[in-house]
């Protein structure tokens, strides 16, 4: 089974980042665990600041993979482009977040891409990726 994460701006500095918010590990490091405790999985991983190669990355593998995993940052709030491609391709799309964007300011309180995701998951911290796992490994 192929499953591709996609994490969007800022996310490369996890670990580095507004720690208390989300956390000091890397992501690496906890895409390492990951790929070690779902051996039986490959886990693919690709991270921009770039909106268009976001979409890029989901019209590439969004008619073959068998999930997504979808950290698309700040441009979850803001992006009717994203939106669009999640709709446009067949791979489902679960939208994840480290924190819990519902305690935070009112503005992450709106998702463009949740209606055309299978599911969201946010608040969990980095577990959240683990759960997205879950989720797409039940359901496919
Ligand atoms: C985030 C929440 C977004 O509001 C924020 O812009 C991010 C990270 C999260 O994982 O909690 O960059 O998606």
């Amino acid at each position: 089974m192929n499953i591709q994460i996609i994490n969007g701006p800022n996310l490369n500095l996890l670990g580095i980042r507004e720690k208390s918010i989300y956390g000091d590990t890397g992501f690496d490091k906890y895409l390492d665990e990951l790929r070690i405790l779902y051996s039986n999985l490959t886990i693919h991983y690709f991270q921009s600041n770039v909106e268009g190669e976001i979409i890029n990355k989901l019209h590439e593998i969004g008619f073959s993979y068998d999930g997504i995993i979808l950290n698309a940052g700040a441009y979850t709030h803001t992006s009717v482009a994203i939106a669009d491609a999640i709709a446009g391709i067949n791979t489902p799309v679960v939208e994840v977040h480290i924190s819990n964007v519902y305690k935070r300011e009112e503005f992450r309180h709106t998702s463009m891409l949740a209606r055309n995701c299978k599911g969201v998951i946010a608040g969990f911290g980095l577990d959240s990726y683990r759960l997205a796992v879950e989720s797409l490994i039940v359901n496919v």
